[in-house]
């Protein structure tokens, strides 16, 4: 539930829409930001003023050269969600057959792992067929010349330009009690995403595609996941 607890100050221009946050700390917010895809409430709608909210945090993230060359494509109409949807679904029908790269057929090690991932992977497949259904939909597009092959200097920053600030717009929805879950096997069909939406795709590439919905309740947990310093290398590699 919405508690009231703080509210949004205005982190853009133009509007003051003072939206119930959840009474949830920075390091709450950032444990229990999952990937929901389950729980998402399909019947509800997600007002634009939400969506604005959450694109002006996004707005706040670190951009290269203090260019804003993020874009959000925010779907609402029902026709191009459904289209979406289908690409959506037979990308994702392509990723689960890739074996050892579709989540469902990765050795985790341990039995409490690999439960934890076969549960991933059932949430991951309900999504390959409701991704349409969601109420609003969220592409995070970087502009420039397409990645492919680009030095590393250019795809480092072009996709620098846009991960920070889906991110922070998905830590913003979490905060408004909304969920997201970022995807990206659409994008072994982004022409076709792209002509549904009038995406210029050689100009502007897609990198996220994420349903918004409110969640069906709003108590998520941290997430397991290996020991810190597994991941820590100091002083070097
Ligand atoms: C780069 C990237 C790509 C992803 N692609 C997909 C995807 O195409 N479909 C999907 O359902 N989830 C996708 N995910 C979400 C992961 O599957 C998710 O993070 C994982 O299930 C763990 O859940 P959690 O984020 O709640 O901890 C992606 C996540 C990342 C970071």
């Amino acid at each position: 539930m919405l508690s009231g607890h703080g509210t949004a100050h205005n982190v853009g221009e133009g509007y003051h829409r003072p939206v119930a946050l959840l009474p949830l700390n920075p390091d709450e917010l950032l444990s229990t930001t999952r990937a929901v895809r389950k729980r998402l409430d399909f019947s509800k709608p997600v007002p634009d003023d939400v969506v604005r909210e959450c694109v002006s945090a996004a707005m706040q993230s670190p951009s290269g050269s203090n260019m804003m060359t993020m874009s959000f494509v925010i779907v609402r109409d029902e026709a191009k969600r459904k289209a979406i949807g289908e690409v959506y679904k037979n990308c994702y029908g392509m990723y689960k057959s890739m074996d050892g790269v579709y989540i469902g057929s990765i050795d985790k090690g341990d039995a409490a792992a690999n439960q934890q991932q076969k549960r991933s992977a059932e949430s991951a497949d309900f999504l390959g067929e409701h991704m349409g259904d969601a109420p609003v939909l969220v592409i995070g597009c970087t502009q420039g010349a397409r990645l492919d092959g680009a030095p590393a200097m250019m795809s480092a920053s072009m996709l620098g330009n846009i991960l920070p600030g889906m991110w922070s717009f998905m830590l913003a929805a979490r905060a408004r009690g909304l969920g997201t879950a970022w995807t990206t096997v659409h994008l072994m069909m982004e022409q076709q995403v792209a002509d549904i939406l009038g995406i210029p795709f050689e100009t502007v590439q897609q990198v996220c595609l994420s349903p918004l919905a409110y969640t069906k309740g709003t108590d998520f947990k941290p997430a397991a996941r290996p020991p810190v310093d597994s991941i820590i290398h100091w002083d070097g590699w």
